[in-house]
């Protein structure tokens, strides 16, 4: 695909630019350092239309809303003693809350799907937070690929996703985490992990002693709606835990090369065996993956600890049964 048009390099310019299309209903791509978000104004109806539209999004599946201040978030949600702390602990940071809807809160109801909640983040990236600041508004933003497919963690994996679809991609090159945030929910009794991420729940755990984990709930009904079973899916099928790939498979591997035999191309997501490093290139090895000529993609075993749960979870949505 060739370089798209509407690629610009994030610069003090092109950051108040991208403000203003955010202000006038239009739909910006920016970094943060999860992956690349498609955002819009959280408080406009249109442009959150717009925003599912160009997604391909179901629309029962709510938005994360962006904020660049504290200050922000008391005036969309009603927040609580564990919302305090974490949000000390890990804000700014790929750490989304579910808490309570205020009454009055200005952000369309299409972006939360009409539920009475919603999720906040503030992300860790220079750009992203002067965007949203300059914008004057909270930005409702998703991933910014196609819905279903995987994440974008480079410019141009959104304008192979997208397109002319996005009328600005602002570009700062590669997302240093390489997986969404964590989306916990704050609302019910107990803490509840709706979306493992990039605050691992050991992490969480330090602040909070009772957080669960709801990513073995029923695949059909589940809490967080964009946890479908399938999701994050490359467009070859995919199996897990191998340590022998076939001669037409393509290999994702993790730990030392020798461990592991066969596959017709082979990409090592972290050859030290680091969870982080692989976490940080894991979309990005999958799209290279993922060719036409390979018959399936072949992953490695990855220890399910730290941010390693965020990459089974992702691994094991791309290997479900698709409909
Ligand atoms: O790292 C990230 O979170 C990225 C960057 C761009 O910030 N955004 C992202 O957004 O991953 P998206 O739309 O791809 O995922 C949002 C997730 C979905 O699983 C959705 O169902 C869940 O958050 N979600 C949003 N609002 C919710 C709510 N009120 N209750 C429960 N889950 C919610
Ligand atoms: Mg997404």
């Amino acid at each position: 695909m060739p370089a798209a048009a509407n690629i610009f390099p994030a610069s003090d310019g092109t950051i108040k630019q991208a403000a203003q299309l955010i202000a006038r209903g239009k739909l910006v791509a920016f970094p943060t350092e999860t992956v690349y978000g498609l955002g819009a104004d959280a408080t406009n109806d249109k442009a959150i239309a717009a925003l599912f539209a160009a997604k391909n999004r179901p629309d029962f599946n709510p938005l994360i809303i962006h904020i660049a201040k504290r200050e922000q978030l008391d005036e969309l949600v009603e927040p609580n003693d564990a919302a305090d702390q974490l949000i000390e602990h890990f804000w700014p940071g790929p750490l989304t809350l579910v808490l309570k809807r205020k009454q009055g809160c200005a952000v369309s109801l299409l972006a939360s799907a009409g539920l009475d909640t919603l999720a906040v983040r503030m992300p860790d990236h220079p750009t992203a937070l002067k965007l949203i600041t300059l914008a004057g508004k909270p930005i409702a933003a998703p991933s910014a690929n196609r819905s279903g497919t995987l994440s974008p963690t480079i410019p141009m994996h959104v304008a192979e996703s997208l397109g002319n679809k996005v009328d600005m991609i602002l570009a700062e090159g590669k997302c240093k985490v390489g997986v969404e945030s964590t989306v916990l929910d704050l609302t019910g009794e107990t803490p509840t992990i709706l979306r493992h991420g990039g605050v691992t729940r050991e992490r969480l755990a330090r602040i909070l002693d009772n957080i669960e984990s709801s990513t073995h709930d029923d695949p059909a009904r589940p809490k967080s709606p964009g946890q479908m079973a399938s999701h994050y899916a490359p467009k070859l099928p995919l199996r897990m835990e191998v340590s022998e790939a076939g001669p037409d498979e393509a290999f994702l591997l993790f730990g030392p090369a020798f461990a592991f035999k066969g596959g017709a191309l082979r990409l090592n997501l972290s050859e030290a065996g680091d969870l982080e490093e692989a976490a940080a290139s894991l979309f990005a090895k999958l799209r290279e993956l993922d060719q036409p000529r390979f018959k399936g993609i072949a992953v490695a075993p990855i220890h399910e600890q730290g941010i390693g749960a965020a990459i089974n979870d992702r691994l094991r949505r791309a290997a479900a049964p698709r409909d």
